[in-house]
């Protein structure tokens, strides 16, 4: 299949970034970060998470962040919602878009949720009927598409059952995660033909965490395949705390530079983007975890693409 004209990006580092970090980003920088990267013509910008402050404490200011940022026009804010309790705070701080999320390993969806596969379905019910009476649009994640830190392989059936589920229920769309990075195109291009035999493509992303480096090369090959929407974290960061040996989200820089050399459209602009990374990292006080934010800092005269 030809490669899509246009791709979506869904920033996911303010929530997926800033959940595995061990120290507490300040608020006041988490709203900073938001309002940088909606300057940078991303459209959807995961901003935080509705989940237990007691699982993860990073995002326990997640409704002073909403009352925070700057919402541009034209931009999607989506929060993490993990149930109904959840969903009544995200709605209390004025959200409008929501992703629930489960997986399609039922020894790690146990670990990150304390519920198994079914139980976690059934726990979105009620928040999908809410949704849908609210106007509020609903993402739906699947972790561990390509792989589980406790079970291993994971069989493709779990993965397209439980993407076919979050559809059914109104998801308008379903990102698939490989949640601790351990997938390669091969198998990448596999789960997403058996998955969108299942659910329409364009309901489809995709999410790759960069443990083994093959964020990138899994990409393209779902990219080949029609995806055309696609996760990512600015400067790389992100992980789950209930997936041990996960590291960052690929970076947003790299995939908006890898899409802007094919010629896929993006609407983000990537000198504006490195500038957020090379910021949101030295707040961090690291390195970036993007390729292209190191190579122009090393040399900023080679700012090209
Ligand atoms: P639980 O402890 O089983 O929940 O947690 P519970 O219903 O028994 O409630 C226990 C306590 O939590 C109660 O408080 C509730 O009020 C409170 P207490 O009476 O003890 O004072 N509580 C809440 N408080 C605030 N907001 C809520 C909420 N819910 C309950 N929404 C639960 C179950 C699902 C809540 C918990 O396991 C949880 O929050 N897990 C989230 C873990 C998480 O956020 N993981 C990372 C995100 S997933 C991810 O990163 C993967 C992804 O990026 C894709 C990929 O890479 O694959 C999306
Ligand atoms: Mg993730």
């Amino acid at each position: 299949m030809a490669l899509p004209a246009r791709v979506r990006i869904v920033e996911v580092g303010p929530r997926d970034g800033l959940q595995n970090e061990q120290a507490i980003v300040p608020t006041a920088a988490k709203i900073e970060l938001i309002d940088r990267l909606s300057a940078t013509g991303l459209q959807s910008i995961e901003a935080t998470s509705f989940v237990s402050p007691k699982w993860i404490p990073q995002l326990a200011d997640a409704a002073e962040v909403m009352a925070g940022i700057t919402r541009k026009p034209g931009v999607a804010y989506p929060v993490l919602v993990p149930n109904l309790q959840g969903y009544e705070r995200a709605r209390a701080a004025g959200a409008e878009e929501i992703a629930v999320f489960t997986a399609a390993s039922e020894a790690f969806n146990r670990r990150n949720t304390n519920a198994g596969i079914d139980e976690s379905l059934a726990r979105f019910a009620p928040v999908l009927e809410r949704a849908a009476a609210d106007g509020v649009r609903v993402r739906g994640y699947v972790s561990t598409v390509l792989g589980c830190p406790y079970q291993g392989e994971v069989p493709l059936g779990d993965v397209v059952r439980v993407a076919a589920a979050l559809h059914a229920m109104g998801c308008y769309e379903i990102s698939l995660g490989d949640t601790i990075g351990v997938g390669t195109p091969g198998k990448a291009r596999s789960m997403l033909r058996a998955v969108a035999a299942a659910v329409p493509l364009p309901a489809l992303a995709v999410h790759f965490h960069d443990t083994y480096g093959q964020a990138l090369p899994n990409l393209l090959a779902c990219l080949e395949e029609g995806v055309a929407v696609v996760d990512a974290a600015v400067s790389g960061t992100g992980g789950c705390p209930y997936a041990h040996g996960a590291s960052g989200n690929v970076a947003t820089e790299d995939v908006a530079y890898m899409l802007q050399g094919l010629g896929i459209d993006t609407g983000v602009d990537l000198d504006r983007l490195v500038e957020t990374g090379r910021w949101f990292a030295a707040l961090l006080g690291r390195a970036s975890g993007s390729k292209v934010t190191l190579a122009r800092t090393r040399d900023p005269g080679a700012a090209v693409a």
